[in-house]
């Protein structure tokens, strides 16, 4: 048998409920702030996630699933969502004397070592806006995401951390900052940050070495780098932050692993799924637009790790509805057709009710005990002696009090309704 590819999971029907729980939730969240849908494909150019997430990021450099088009064009599966939304509002004229806010959600892919919380195809919902330059719209950002884990029921699993990369100047200054304290200390580094001192040096201060966060103690901090405009910017954030009611932790050595940031950056992470620990992730990236051949335009925005979402969820013990909630056991074959029809009426008269029709024979015994393993709240008995009296036998699987009761047709759809 051929087996899934390492890293890409199956979600078999008894997880997919959570799953779509807790996307239909997410969605509902953020539709409610009217953030509006756009459907992006799945493969790029690679040159968009080179230009757009940066060419020394660990994501373009060693995670890219990058296949040559016949045409011999290299393509990639998509890392994730900012760079082609931006591509797309870019491409179809949307960012031109006008503001966006815009939604996506789908499967990510990235070549990592996969562990709990970390696969190789994952999925997101990213939310996105262009055109405001203000910390206002970070705020709202990063309020979705507040009410997302208020309605999901994790809020207390998840805690958020903000920090303020400054101007793209002052990124830039303070990088050769960085590199110039830890060149003469470079082999005293771990291996990874040897390596990004000459790449990516600011993915230093994320090391989990302890060694290495030795060394940063004494480093330049960059909070000492950002201008004086990103500083009021991230002031007024924090001030909107406060007056909202929403706690946040300033971490200055959150710096993000895309390079396309600019300003505020933030994180939710939570302390319950080992070392995969961000939940949601984003910032501002106020140069993006413009690198990838646009014009200047303010924009930030977060993508949420729906994987580690439904973890979390899973860890609340999140209830999800069953597959059936009523089970329809029909009693001889000859009454089979008549089981169909009935089953087409119920769900005409009650389309919010997930109606499941037994296949396969047996005796009512064995038709009620599937009845109780699909996990339905009802059952309803269809035999010789119903089909005669035009009378339908319908059981209540979980309350006893309510038991079993017997029903015309018409009389269904309000028995479920009062017993709910
Ligand atoms: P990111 O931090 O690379 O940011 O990913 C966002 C979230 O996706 C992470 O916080 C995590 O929950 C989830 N995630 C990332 N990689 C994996 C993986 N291998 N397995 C499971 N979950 C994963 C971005 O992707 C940016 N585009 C976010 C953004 C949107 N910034 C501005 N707008």
């Amino acid at each position: 048998m051929v087996k899934a590819v390492r890293g890409m999971r199956d979600i078999l029907p008894r997880d997919a409920r959570l799953w779509r729980l807790a996307e239909d939730t997410i969605q509902k969240v953020i539709a409610s702030f009217a953030y509006e849908e756009i459907r992006l494909p799945l493969l790029e150019f690679t040159e968009l996630f080179a230009r757009g997430v940066g060419e020394a990021t660990d994501i373009v450099e060693k995670e890219m699933y990058t296949l040559a088009d016949r045409d011999g064009d290299s393509l990639s599966l998509r890392p994730e969502g900012t760079a082609s939304c931006v591509r797309a509002l870019e491409e179809n004229g949307l960012l031109y004397n006008q503001s966006q806010r815009v939604t996506y959600a789908g499967p990510m892919f990235r070549y990592e070592k996969p562990q709990k919380g970390r696969y190789r195809q994952f999925y997101q919902i990213g939310a996105e806006a262009f055109g405001f330059a203000g910390p206002d719209v970070d705020v709202e950002l990063i309020a979705m995401g507040a009410a997302c884990w208020k309605a999901l029921g994790i809020a207390e699993h998840i805690a958020l951390e903000v920090n303020s990369l400054g101007s793209s100047q002052a990124r830039i200054a303070y990088k050769e900052a960085l590199v110039a304290y830890l060149t003469p200390l470079k082999t005293e580094l771990d291996e990874d940050s040897q390596r990004r001192l000459l790449t990516n040096p600011m993915r230093i201060l994320d090391s989990k070495n302890p060694a290495t966060q030795e060394l940063l103690q004494l480093a330049p901090k960059l909070p000492d780098f950002v201008d004086e405009e990103s500083k009021a910017h991230f002031q007024q954030l924090q001030a909107t932050l406060d007056a909202m009611g929403i706690s946040y932790k300033v971490n200055p050595n959150l710096v993000r692993g895309l390079d396309y940031y600019t300003h505020t950056v933030f994180e939710w992470v939570t302390q319950d799924l080992g070392s995969q620990g961000a939940v949601c992730a984003g910032g501002r990236y106020d140069g993006l637009v413009q690198q990838l051949g646009g014009r200047n335009t303010p924009a930030v925005g977060f993508a949420i790790g729906l994987d580690r979402v439904v973890l979390l969820c899973e860890l609340a013990q999140k209830t999800v509805q069953p597959a059936a909630d009523l089970y329809i056991c029909v009693l001889g074959d000859e009454l089979q057709s008549k089981g169909m029809i009935l089953a087409s009426q119920l769900r005409e008269q009650m389309p919010q009710t997930s109606v499941r029709l037994h296949m396969g024979g047996g005796n009512f015994k064995k038709q009620l005990k599937r009845a109780d393993a699909s996990g339905a709240t009802w059952a309803l008995l269809y035999g010789e002696e119903e089909a005669a009296s035009g009378e339908l036998s319908l059981k209540h699987l979980r309350d006893p009090s309510v038991g079993q009761v017997k029903l015309l047709l018409g009389q269904v759809a309000q028995h479920i309704g009062a017993n709910s």
